[in-house]
């Protein structure tokens, strides 16, 4: 018999039929005539009650070796459960023990354990409700977003991990070494923890490797841009970096980044795309992960479905950075950080905005030149608050979500931005060679796919919803 998903049975397995289960048991009762486990293949947030009873051949024998966290495969018929919560349980004919677990050591207990501590058993933390739940609700926002630009046409498109430019030139990049392993492997890395340093039994040969410097990236836009002038319509979704200070409940060292960008298209558009995008993935979760979400919204943050509904029927707010600071400056709030046209807004701002203010998202376009990057598209009207076609969408409960913005497309204008903000127009020359050959207004934005599963599932720290948080001081395996 073939093994069935313990999520298929639970939504739609009928009393009688027979059915083989695979899974880790999460709890065991024992009582005079039967034992009841609950076993979970991670398909979903409950598991299968299996009962399982004294006429079992060598039933003692079975039952003692099977303790919380061990796992097993249950071969039985499926029969209507008198109890509640569940419509149908699974009558046990044969058990297979595969793997025992010590109960004694096993670091999952039965009672509540802190985010904190299942941070440092990040290998069996996917075992329990929350952070199953939490994966879950990731991998089907992964399957809607690409759904979402496979039905618009968009092409995904693969951007290099190791570069050589820094996108955001907000220099704050990780160094690509490498490294003489044979020889790096005699220091012990316990002892010094910067084993590049070990000069004399390491060797970096990066320099000659590549030919000059080279990073991990921290946003796949400007090869982005490359596809987008040959393809229209295209999209990244992989890894980027960043060496900011990522001691935060929102930063991670290492996140994942989707990143839209198209051909023919001002920042109105884009803005347009933004909303639609955001709204299809909301609408997929909550269609296809019910149990998941209602557990959020029941066990982590009673905010859940609220924003989920904002997100999904109400038209987004859209202002521009000035409009903004005038309503930070009129409100009755004190802000840590002073509020003048020409600061960056900072998360308290945001908040405010989007929480106070509003209460529901806010796109905020059109910010100051002086503190965005040099590939933003400058306003054409000219004043002394010179802005940049910039946006950033703001969400209830979590702050910018998404930024992004329309190019600058004028071959001139960008080569004097790029020497404006300090950068070398030579070694941009194959992004300037896009404005030489073709250019086209163009547009695109990056959603910070942590950010997207935080704020969706009300978890309070971006650690805890990425299987291996990478962050300060925080890199176990
Ligand atoms: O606003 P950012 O820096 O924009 C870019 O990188 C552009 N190149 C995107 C584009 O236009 N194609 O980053 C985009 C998003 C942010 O809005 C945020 O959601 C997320 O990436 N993000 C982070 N998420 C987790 N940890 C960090 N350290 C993050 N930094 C940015
Ligand atoms: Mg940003």
């Amino acid at each position: 018999m073939n093994p069935s998903r313990i999520i298929e049975l639970l939504r739609s397995g009928e009393a009688n039929q027979s059915a083989l289960v695979q899974g880790w048991v999460r709890t065991k009762r024992e009582s005079k005539e039967l034992t009841f486990l609950e076993i979970n293949d991670g398909s979903s947030l409950k598991g299968l009650q299996i009962i399982v009873g004294k006429d079992l051949p060598d039933y003692a024998d079975i039952i003692k070796q099977i303790t919380t966290g061990a796992s097993i495969a249950v071969a039985g018929q499926l029969v209507d459960s008198p109890a509640k919560g569940q419509r149908i349980e699974m009558q046990a004919d044969q058990v297979t023990v595969f793997g025992t677990a010590d109960a004694e050591q096993y670091p999952l207990q039965k009672k509540r354990h802190s985010f904190e501590f299942l941070r440092t058993i990040a290998h069996l933390r996917p075992r329990t409700n929350t952070l199953g739940a939490v994966f879950r609700v990731r991998n089907a926002c992964a399957y809607a977003i690409h759904r979402f630009f496979q039905e618009r046409g968009f092409i995904w498109v693969h951007t290099p991990i190791i570069t050589a430019s820094d996108c955001e030139g907000a220099g704050e990049m990780f160094a690509v070494t490498a490294m003489d392993l044979a020889n790096v492997a005699k220091v012990d890395p316990k002892a010094t923890p910067n084993v590049a340093n070990q000069s004399s039994q390491s060797v970096d040969f990066s320099q000659d490797f590549f030919g000059k410097p080279t990073f991990l990236t921290v946003s796949g836009q400007l090869e982005a841009e490359i596809m987008a002038m040959a393809f229209s319509n295209v999209y990244t979704f992989g890894p980027t970096f960043r060496a900011e200070n990522s001691n935060t409940s929102r930063h991670l060292a290492e996140f994942w980044m989707i990143e839209p960008e198209m051909a023919f298209c001002d920042l109105e558009g884009d803005a347009d795309l933004a909303e639609a995008f955001l709204k299809y993935i909301f609408s997929y979760v909550l269609e296809n992960c019910p149990e998941d979400m209602a557990f959020f919204q029941q066990r982590i943050n009673d905010q859940v479905m609220s924003n989920a509904e904002k997100i999904i029927n109400e038209e987004f707010e859209r202002i521009s950075y000035t409009k903004a600071i005038e309503i930070l400056l009129a409100s009755s709030k004190q802000f840590e950080f002073p509020v003048e046209w020409g600061i960056d807004l900072q998360s308290e701002h945001e908040r405010y905005l989007a929480e106070d203010h509003f209460q529901k998202p806010v796109i905020i376009m059109d910010y100051p030149a002086g503190i965005k990057a040099f590939y933003m598209r400058l306003s054409d009207e000219s004043t002394d608050k010179q802005t940049v076609r910039a946006m950033d969408v703001i969400a209830p409960g979590i702050g910018e979500i998404i930024g992004g913005s329309q190019r600058e497309e004028r071959l001139d204008i960008l080569e004097a931005r790029l020497k404006a903000k300090g950068l070398d127009p030579e070694e941009y020359w194959w992004y300037l060679d896009l404005r030489r050959y073709g250019t086209v207004p163009h547009a695109g934005f990056g959603l910070g796919f942590e950010r997207l599963v935080q704020f969706m599932t009300g978890m309070s720290n971006i650690r805890d919803v990425i299987p291996f948080p990478r962050s300060p001081q925080n890199a176990e395996f």
